[in-house]
């Protein structure tokens, strides 16, 4: 496709959910597109599998190819966006389009949280920039603010609900009374969960964004296999009826902290207290907040998926490129080549939420805090619950190292009077 000096030739690799949506938003907001970016944006290629593939939004079919060398080797391309997913082959495509200088935008998560430092440096040698605000929060400015706004401050803490589907079946779960297994169902109806809602539900999407947040927070580069994960499938009712009762929300938070010389970086289920901000996010939406040391704590809130949010923030990297080329050559994340230091779950300290179910009689609730006593564990709130023959206790440990704690759980296990011990969960303050 010819081209003009007032146009910028966008490269599209991938034309599902989110690629159909940058079409829709890039041909819907033209005029505007045209004023932020000081050029007009025109989707000059576009990559995709199967050219006969119904697309969400509709898409220019003269444009499409399924010959990747017709996109990847196109002189007339300014910049490209990569909305393939997966590794293979977007990893190899991302890799050689930023060896020849053009700037990459991309949604996916997995691809930066893998192979973040290659990528980084095949930008830096190819003299060109990669940018990934749609990875972590969907729609959420949160990277670039990051990076940029907070490039004066030195972060603490990053706590927040990065993955929609999981912060949706919880939701239902806690308003409903209802179990995961049918939350679940429910969200796959709705279209908020996939098929296979592995990657949500066990946390590994979560723990991909975790592993971005970490890299861009504490400049070093963290892999998404660093991070500490535990997904949601165990989460029951009951759990979120005595959270309820103790005055907390369960949530899966996505946590990573200075800690120390190190950095811990965890996600699982969390009891956060009902006034935190984080609690009273419900549905798909995300909210990560964020405390530097010097600014105080920040939340940003808003729609972490979904085809046009997710457009939304594809458009701000390519508009920031073009209006800042200059900035290319500044941002050149260097520190992701050091790699990321993580603190061994064993050795992070936090509180838990516990439940025993006991055989009710005297002197059992001794016994139990002997042994937690003996792993120097020390309680904050224990209530029992008399059920037939067993009695029910759930309890709060003050903080505690991990390691601590777990041998405490293996000592009760071996108590005859301990029948089961059928939830654990963290507990956050949000203010340790
Ligand atoms: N969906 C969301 O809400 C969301 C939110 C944030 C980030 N993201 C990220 O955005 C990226 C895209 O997600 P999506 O939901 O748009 O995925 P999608 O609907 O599955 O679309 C993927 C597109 O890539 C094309 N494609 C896949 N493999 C290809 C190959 N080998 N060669 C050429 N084209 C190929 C597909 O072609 P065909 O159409 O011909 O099959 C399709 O157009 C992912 O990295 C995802 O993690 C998604």
């Amino acid at each position: 496709m010819a081209h003009s000096a007032g146009q910028l030739h966008i490269g599209l690799l991938g034309c599902g959910t989110i690629g159909s949506g940058v079409f829709h938003l890039i041909r819907k907001n033209a005029a505007g597109l045209a004023d932020a970016a000081g050029r007009e944006m025109v989707l000059a290629r576009i990559l995709v599998k199967e050219l006969e593939e119904p697309r969400p939004f509709p898409v220019d079919r003269t444009r499409m190819t399924t010959d990747q060398s017709e996109v990847l080797d196109d002189e007339e391309i300014d910049i490209y966006i990569e909305l393939m997913g997966g590794i293979d082959p977007a990893l190899s495509y991302a890799l050689k389009v930023l060896g020849r200088g053009k700037p990459l935008v991309t949604a996916n998560k997995e691809l930066i949280a893998r192979h973040g430092r290659e990528l980084m440096e095949a930008a830096a040698a190819g003299g060109t920039v990669i940018r990934f605000e749609a990875a972590v929060g969907g729609g959420i400015p949160l990277i670039r603010p990051m990076e940029e706004s907070l490039g004066g401050d030195n972060v603490e803490k990053i706590m927040g609900i990065v993955n929609g589907t999981t912060n949706y079946v919880l939701t239902r779960m806690s308003a409903e009374g209802i179990t995961y297994e049918k939350a679940l169902s429910e969200a796959q109806k709705l279209g908020y969960a996939e098929a296979d809602p592995t990657a949500d539900v066990s946390a590994g999407d979560a723990a991909s964004k975790m592993a971005i947040l970490c890299s861009i927070a504490f400049k070093a580069g963290f892999t998404a296999d660093q991070v500490y994960r535990e997904g949601i499938q165990k989460v029951s009712p009951d759990d979120i009826e005595n959270a309820r009762e103790l005055g907390y929300a369960v949530k899966l938070l996505a946590i990573a902290e200075r800690d120390g010389g190190g950095v811990s970086a965890r996600v699982h289920p969390t009891m956060v207290p009902l006034d935190h901000p984080l609690a009273s996010i419900t549905g798909n939406f995300n909210a990560i907040f964020v405390m530097g040391e010097s600014v105080g704590d920040l939340m940003f809130y808003g729609q972490g998926a979904g085809s046009l949010p997710t457009a939304t923030a594809i458009l701000g990297d390519v508009v920031d490129i073009s209006r800042n080329p200059g900035k290319q050559a500044a941002a050149r994340r260097s520190y992701w080549s050091k790699p990321g230091e993580v603190k061994p779950i064993e050795d992070v300290e936090t509180r838990f939420y516990t439940v025993l179910r006991v055989v009710d009689r005297p002197g059992v609730l001794a016994k139990i805090a002997g042994v937690f006593g003996d792993n120097s564990v020390s309680l904050e709130s224990v209530v029992q619950k008399g059920i037939g023959d067993s009695a029910q206790i759930v309890l709060i440990t003050h903080k505690v190292v991990e390691r601590n704690f777990q041998s405490a759980l293996k000592g009760l296990k071996e108590l005859e009077v301990v029948l089961e011990i059928p939830s654990v969960i963290r507990v956050e303050s949000g203010r340790e």
